[in-house]
């Protein structure tokens, strides 16, 4: 049987090896998906003895996926572009890493709430490993404008510098300076691990704007809380982690999974 894993440190809460089983019993491939916990300093051995096992691919989660980048031979150009790596396949001439993040992203938020992404003005919250996942893939869906805020101002810019030639309008700013009235925001800072709300004002929701948290579970709960309060479309990132998924399983298996009925599933065990 061919053997996936999601690799990280924690993992024990993962949902990807129960979301990997339903496309796996929907499609009719014949696999098994695990979770792997790696030791902080041993992620490159970890990943090793998985691959020398026979193993076909994994995915990465935190903090592991600039690691993970560094270890492949081969890169898929959105994997180039964020610098990290969310899926592995351990092919016969050396590992390939793709980042599957910001497809995700951008499918869950076009398929799941009717949001064209088009035309739109998108504000980027974060400028970590997260947010560098998806701007690439947020860019190719054609908004009007991205804005980068960051609490570090200077990583804000560095992310924008490097996509900067992709053809639409980019800023980086402050937390402070975020832009009013934006029609989609995301929240892919890490402040709603410590159950804070969002990191900026609620003039940056337009009415009825959407706005995405990357997290799922009690975790995005003070987001979408805020979001809800101040006349926006709350939504949090169970949609976009099946989206991830899916396209981790079609770049291993070559298959396209329906994902609607698995959100569903898993939406009914949270
Ligand atoms: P991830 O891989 O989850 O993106 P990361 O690369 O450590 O993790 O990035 C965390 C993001 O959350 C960053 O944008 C960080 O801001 P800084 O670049 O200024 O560190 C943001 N962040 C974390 N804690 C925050 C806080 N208390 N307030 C505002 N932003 C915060």
């Amino acid at each position: 049987t061919d053997r996936y894993a999601v690799v990280g440190n924690p993992v024990e809460h993962s949902r990807s090896p129960t979301i990997h089983a339903l496309f796996a019993e929907q499609t009719g491939q014949v696999l098994r998906y695990e979770r792997l916990l790696a030791p902080l300093d041993g992620f490159e051995t970890c990943l090793r003895a998985f691959a020398a096992a026979g193993a076909k691919g994994c995915n990465i989660t935190v903090p592991f996926k600039f690691d993970a980048f560094e270890l492949c031979s081969h890169r898929t150009e959105r994997a180039q572009l964020g610098g990290a790596v969310n899926t592995l396949r351990f092919d016969a001439d050396g590992w390939t890493g793709d980042n599957t993040d910001g497809a995700g992203l951008v499918n869950d938020i076009q398929k799941n709430t009717g949001r064209p992404l088009a035309g739109l003005q998108v504000l980027l919250v974060g400028a970590g490993g997260a947010s560098a996942g998806a701007l690439g893939a947020l860019i190719a869906a054609g908004p009007a404008r991205i804005t980068v805020v960051n609490r570090t101002l200077d990583k804000a810019q560095a992310l924008v510098a490097s996509h900067a030639h992709l053809g639409v309008p980019l800023t980086a700013a402050t937390l402070a300076e975020a832009p009013a009235a934006q029609d989609i925001v995301i929240n892919a800072t890490s402040t709603s691990l410590s159950g804070a709300a969002a990191p900026v004002g609620a003039h940056v929701l337009k009415p009825g704007a959407l706005a995405l948290d990357m997290m799922y579970g009690p975790k995005a709960q003070a987001f979408l809380d805020w979001a809800a309060s101040h006349g926006a479309e709350p939504r949090d990132g169970l949609g976009m982690l099946v989206e991830q998924a899916a396209e981790a399983f079609f770049f291993w298996r070559g298959v396209r999974p329906d994902t609607a009925p698995v959100l569903k599933a898993l939406r009914a065990t949270l």
